[in-house]
């Protein structure tokens, strides 16, 4: 079993869609392991993000993902992380294949309504992120 870590963010809360994702998730077969709803400080946005650092689009994603309340999702799954990268699907919703909760339910390429661990290693990095 592996272990990746999605986070619901604040354009999916402020338009009450928390159930509809988390839905979506056990319908595909993910275990919810931990969760929680939490406001991100601009510290800690910018820190989570610190990989995009130099990015144009960064004070401009760390002001949006500190605007609202988030909530991030420790899930468990065989595949768990290629298995959700291809749920969600692109990070831009126009470019996201039809079916995938992007191309469904987000606004557009910086309000994509969830974040999901790019690779094994980062959902680690991730997961103690949010998780310890
Ligand atoms: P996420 O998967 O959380 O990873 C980095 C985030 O930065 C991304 O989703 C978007 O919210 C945002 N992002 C990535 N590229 C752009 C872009 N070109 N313009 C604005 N926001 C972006």
């Amino acid at each position: 079993m592996e272990k990746t870590l999605l986070i619901i963010k604040p354009d999916a809360t402020r338009r009450n869609l928390i159930g509809h994702i988390i839905s979506r998730l056990e319908k595909a077969g993910f275990e919810i392991v931990e969760m929680r709803m939490e406001r991100l400080t601009p510290a800690k946005a910018q820190k989570f993000y610190a990989v995009h650092e130099g990015k144009p689009f960064l004070d401009s994603l760390v002001e949006f993902m500190s605007s609202g309340p988030v909530v991030p999702i420790l899930l468990r799954k065989q595949n768990a992380v290629a298995d959700l990268r291809t749920l969600i699907g692109a990070t831009d919703p126009a470019k996201a294949p039809c079916g995938t909760l992007r191309q469904e339910i987000a606004l557009n390429i910086q309000e994509n309504s969830v974040h999901a661990s790019d690779s094994p290693e980062n959902a680690a990095v991730e997961i103690a992120f949010f998780f310890g």
